[in-house]
């Protein structure tokens, strides 16, 4: 199954600046309280526009950024190595990582299971395993212009949540398996952070909602929209009288003995 977005495309520009302005404030927080070191060795997975490998360059030895499409890496820090390389042939490069950051990739991928087990073993002792994905939480809509809306909404998200990204190979269940999975593979130090806010129409995620719906459109419409109710959702999604929670984002981190 392939990727279901163009990240080379001009809607995958927009999609993954919304992604930055929406997550890089808490991922990057995060990164910093699990420790970096100016020596540190970090894989930077599905590296989307380069801003994470970006900033960890900033802190860091060295970062290599995978991405099965590299076109919107064109601006990354001296530092970071960039490899085109598709996730589901496994891992391009060796190990050992001081820190593996993958944010919002492992659960597009249907080989996740395989490339974890790689990723662990490609832990230097002591290194960190972080991962970043959204759960399938319900995204409750909190105002709505017109009653019908909320109807539209929760129809639109079901066939996009239920219907076409599982056909994909997406899983919403794998922020909340991370946890379990790096305990059974001898991880210690397992941590998840929680972050999770409102949008409003106009504003990043509501505009990235937008963004997904013209990306998926075929799909969604063949999953059972008409045109008329994808032109009235992304009408919604521009609308500052709409407001609705946005995904719950996990980040999850495990850290391979030191020693071992
Ligand atoms: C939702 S975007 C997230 C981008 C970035 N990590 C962020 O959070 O801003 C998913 C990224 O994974 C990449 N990707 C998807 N499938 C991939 C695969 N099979 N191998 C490598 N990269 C892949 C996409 O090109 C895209 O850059």
């Amino acid at each position: 199954m392939d990727y279901i977005f163009d990240t080379g495309s001009e809607l995958g520009h927009h999609h993954l600046d919304h992604l930055g302005k929406l997550l890089d404030t808490p991922t990057t927080w995060r990164l910093e309280r699990l420790g970096l070191r100016s020596d540190m060795r970090c894989l930077e997975l599905g590296a989307g526009s380069g801003s994470i490998a970006n900033w960890l360059a900033a802190r860091t030895r060295e970062v290599v950024a995978v991405d099965i499409d590299t076109a919107q890496l064109y601006d990354v820090a001296p530092g970071v190595q960039v490899i085109r390389h598709d996730l589901r042939d496994g891992l391009p490069v060796d190990g050992p990582f001081d820190l593996i950051h993958a944010r919002l990739t492992m659960l597009h991928l249907p080989q996740r299971e395989e490339l974890f087990g790689r990723l662990v073993e490609a832990l230097a002792p002591g290194g960190r395993l972080v991962f970043g994905d959204i759960t399938d939480r319900p995204l409750e809509a909190i105002a709505v212009p017109e009653p019908a809306d909320r109807d539209l909404w929760d129809k639109v998200l079901h066939l996009s949540h239920e219907v076409v990204s599982p056909a994909r190979g997406i899983s919403w269940t794998w922020a909340r398996e991370t946890a379990d999975r790096m305990t059974t593979a001898g991880l210690v130090d397992i941590e998840i952070m929680e972050y999770s806010q409102t949008t409003t129409g106009g504003t990043d995620g509501c505009l990235l909602h937008r963004n997904l719906n013209q990306q998926a459109e075929p799909l969604l419409l063949a999953a059972g929209a008409t045109p008329a109710e994808l032109t009235r959702y992304r009408a919604l999604m521009t609308n500052p009288d709409f407001k609705a929670w946005f995904y719950q984002f996990l980040m999850t981190s495990g850290r391979r003995r030191s020693g071992v």
